[in-house]
């Protein structure tokens, strides 16, 4: 961290959601939503948090404000910790905390005119309560808010089913700041609008930061979304906080290879960016949330996992070396078909015995560490962070 002070810090932050089924929920499920994680966002800036769909980002923005109880963690806003603070206590931040929605249609109440969607934080809040004529002052910040996010006046007594997407986009940007937040969670703002209003919708919110000195934290599923209005940016994956580095280090130099197969997936105009070329194809499939195993959440498809364990290196017993390796693919017994080992399993004693003498000579094991051992989010260089336990190794011409 450096020596700015952040605005918002989130410590080893949990939100768990119990799927227990059955009778008396006998079979415990536990999704594991956000699992510990750690960041930090500093006045002024945009933290972009990015990820695939479901790895967690709105059940971090939504456990930040406290639209869902956390599990665990901390969540220090000006060093004030709201994941303990009774709720009575809450009202302060939760006008200086905002969020916008990914679907604007879905968050605005259709059976509400715009004065009253971008009014109730006002009457919640009682901004305007020390004013001679609270209702008038409140309605002159409506209009005024209209015309800031580029509507009108006359839009004031409309519904929401009479605007466009992007519009509603912008009705929901002026409600978030009628009560004049500290911080605006956006969660995909603009990842349901055309790609045409996406760009309008980010600069205003630009213009709004730089006038009104508010700090974002950015939620995309998509990283180029995010590396155009983020100063810094945290990669999600499962519940895990993968990296964080600012944006311009993320994209050049990233360090995690789950970052590094998001960013080969980019297409890169630039012909000198090295990303260029070296297309990292995710491979396997996402692991469940529900009760994961300890170790890295990205082992199963990460490349730096996977050694070849050939027959020739182990002239003493190749079954011997086997047993406890975590077999990365399903091995059938080439007579019967039968299953020897599934994919990801641990290898027994019979099953290696069965390996070698079935005459198999190579077998793609999980480095244990990856399979057994979760790994930190650590430093590791200036303002760069990532969870994993080969970083070193993977990006040792760079460090
Ligand atoms: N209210 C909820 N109840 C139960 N499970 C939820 C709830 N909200 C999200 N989840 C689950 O938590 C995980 C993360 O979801 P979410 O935070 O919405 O991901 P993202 O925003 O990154 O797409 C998903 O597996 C999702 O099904
Ligand atoms: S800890 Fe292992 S599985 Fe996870 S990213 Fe690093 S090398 Fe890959
Ligand atoms: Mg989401």
């Amino acid at each position: 961290m450096d020596e700015r002070k952040p605005l918002l810090e989130v410590r080893n932050l949990k939100k768990y959601f119990d799927k227990s089924r059955g009778f008396f929920k006998r079979e415990k499920r536990i999704l594991t939503a956000v699992d510990g994680i750690n960041l930090h966002i500093y006045k002024g800036e945009t933290f972009g948090l990015v990820g695939e769909s479901g790895c967690g980002k709105s059940t971090t923005g939504r456990t930040i404000v406290k639209l869902y109880k956390p599990t665990d963690g901390e969540i220090l806003f000006n060093g004030v910790d709201l994941a303990t603070i009774p709720e009575k206590d809450m009202l302060p931040y939760r006008r200086k905390i905002q969020m916008i929605f990914q679907d604007p249609y879905a968050s605005l109440n259709s059976r509400m005119t715009v004065t009253d969607i971008i009014g109730e934080g006002i009457d919640t809040h009682k901004i305007f309560d020390d004013q001679e004529d609270p209702e008038l002052a409140k309605q002159e910040k409506i209009y005024e808010l209209l015309e800031s996010v580029g509507l009108k006046r006359e839009h004031a007594s409309r519904y929401p089913h009479e605007f466009s997407g992007g519009q509603r986009q912008r009705i929901g940007i002026a409600r978030a700041l009628a009560v004049d937040p500290e911080l605006i969670i956006c969660d995909e703002p603009i990842s349901a609008l055309d790609v045409s209003i996406q760009a309008q919708v980010v600069n205003m919110l630009e213009d709004f930061q730089k006038e009104r000195e508010l700090t974002y934290l950015f939620i995309a599923h998509d990283l180029s979304m995010v590396k155009y209005i983020s100063d810094r940016i945290g990669v999600m994956y499962i519940g895990k906080m993968m990296e964080i580095a600012t944006s311009d280090d993320l994209y050049d130099k990233p360090l995690h290879p789950y970052t590094k197969a998001l960013l080969s997936s980019i297409p890169v105009p630039d012909p000198n960016n090295p990303n260029k070329g070296s297309r990292i194809v995710l491979e396997g499939d996402v692991p469940s949330p529900i009760n994961p195993k300890e170790g890295c959440r990205f082992a199963s498809r990460c490349y730096y996992a996977r050694v070849t364990m050939a027959k020739e290196n182990y002239p003493a017993s190749f079954s011997n070396a086997l047993i406890g390796k975590t077999s990365i693919k399903t091995i059938l017994n080439p007579e019967s078909r039968e299953i020897i080992v599934a994919e990801n399993q641990v290898i027994t004693d019979f099953a290696a015995t069965l390996i070698d003498e079935l005459g198999f000579t190579e077998v793609l094991v999980g480095k244990a560490k990856c399979f057994t051992e979760t790994p930190e989010l650590v430093e590791v260089r200036k303002n760069h962070y990532a969870a994993c336990h080969y970083i070193e190794e993977i990006n040792k011409d760079i460090l």
